[in-house]
């Protein structure tokens, strides 16, 4: 396959699937859109055909395809949309369904997991991939890429297993970060804010923090110690949050629990 896509398929235009659409409307320009989804979506871009009816994908030879269907959903899939998806590379962003049990459905072994996090919404998702260099080619790995890279930062992963791994950190890290920011807005109003003021406090400031730690030569360590002045107020205040390991712990044991769970997802996905 030449790295730029020039034809992909997505199967399920919901939260996920529509994100993954509008997101390659704009990284892959090129590439010509056909969505399967029986609800019929109303999409904004008259560029992509929508198919409600499986029938019309027959002969549809696809170089791409994206399935964003719920796990369980993906057992019904009618055959004409099986045959599809075994013409294409097969990418799916189905959590905990493994590549054995997609290439077998399919009867394919080009496919392709991925995991995008919430905030592929506004095109700032942290995901990962993985795909088998036996199955899958250096071209294809590069199509994958650039259809993702619409909705923000892509990480290929080494084995499969770092899927679950990867979704205990990014996939539910976004809901760690929104439970840290409830509690900064808590405290926030406890000292007296308002809580339309707590929250426009505690949002740009992690935004500032969080974009300061894109920067490549400074570590989280770094910037710490750095917004940290000896006798200051940040000092006093990360004495209480991070002189014990109870911080560390609690992260710990959040993310051991995330990926235990990912596990059990991945033998169990319903
Ligand atoms: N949302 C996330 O943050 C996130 C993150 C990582 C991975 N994922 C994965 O992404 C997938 C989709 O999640 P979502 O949140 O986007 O779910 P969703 O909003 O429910 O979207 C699924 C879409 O697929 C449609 N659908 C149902 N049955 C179908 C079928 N047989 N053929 C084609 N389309 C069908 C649904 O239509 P109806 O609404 O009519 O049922 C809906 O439009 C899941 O497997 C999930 O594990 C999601």
């Amino acid at each position: 396959m030449s790295s730029k896509t020039s034809s992909a398929l997505l199967i399920g235009c919901g939260n996920m699937g529509s994100a993954i659409l509008y997101g390659a409307l704009k990284s892959s320009p090129e590439t010509r859109f056909t969505v399967y989804d029986p609800s019929d979506p109303k999409l904004q871009d008259a560029s992509v055909r929508v198919v409600s009816d499986p029938a019309e994908l027959v002969g549809l030879k696809p170089d791409i395809a994206i399935v964003a269907v719920k796990p369980h959903h993906f057992d019904t899939l009618p055959q004409e949309v099986l045959s599809a998806l075994g013409n294409a590379v097969t990418v799916s962003v189905m959590a905990g369904v493994n590549t054995a049990t997609l290439a077998a459905r399919i009867g394919s072994s080009r496919v392709v997991r991925v995991m995008p996090n919430i905030a592929a919404m506004i095109g700032q998702s942290m995901s990962v991939g993985f795909a088998n260099p036996a199955a899958i080619d250096a071209a294809s790995r590069t199509a994958v890429e650039d259809l993702f890279a619409g909705i923000g930062q892509f990480h290929w992963l080494g084995e499969e297993a770092d899927i679950d791994a990867a979704t205990a950190i990014a996939g539910s890290g976004p809901g760690f970060v929104f439970a840290f920011a409830e509690q900064m807005q808590n405290a926030a109003c406890a000292l007296g804010f308002k809580p339309e003021d707590a929250s426009r406090l505690v949002t740009q400031t992690m935004l500032g923090a969080a974009m300061m730690m894109t920067a490549r030569d400074r570590t989280p360590s770094d910037l710490k110690r750095m917004v940290a002045s000896p006798g200051g107020t940040t000092q006093e205040g990360l004495g209480v949050l991070v002189s014990g390991d109870a911080l560390q712990n609690l992260l710990a044991e959040g993310t051991s629990a995330a990926l235990r769970r990912a596990r059990e997802l991945s033998v169990n996905p319903q």
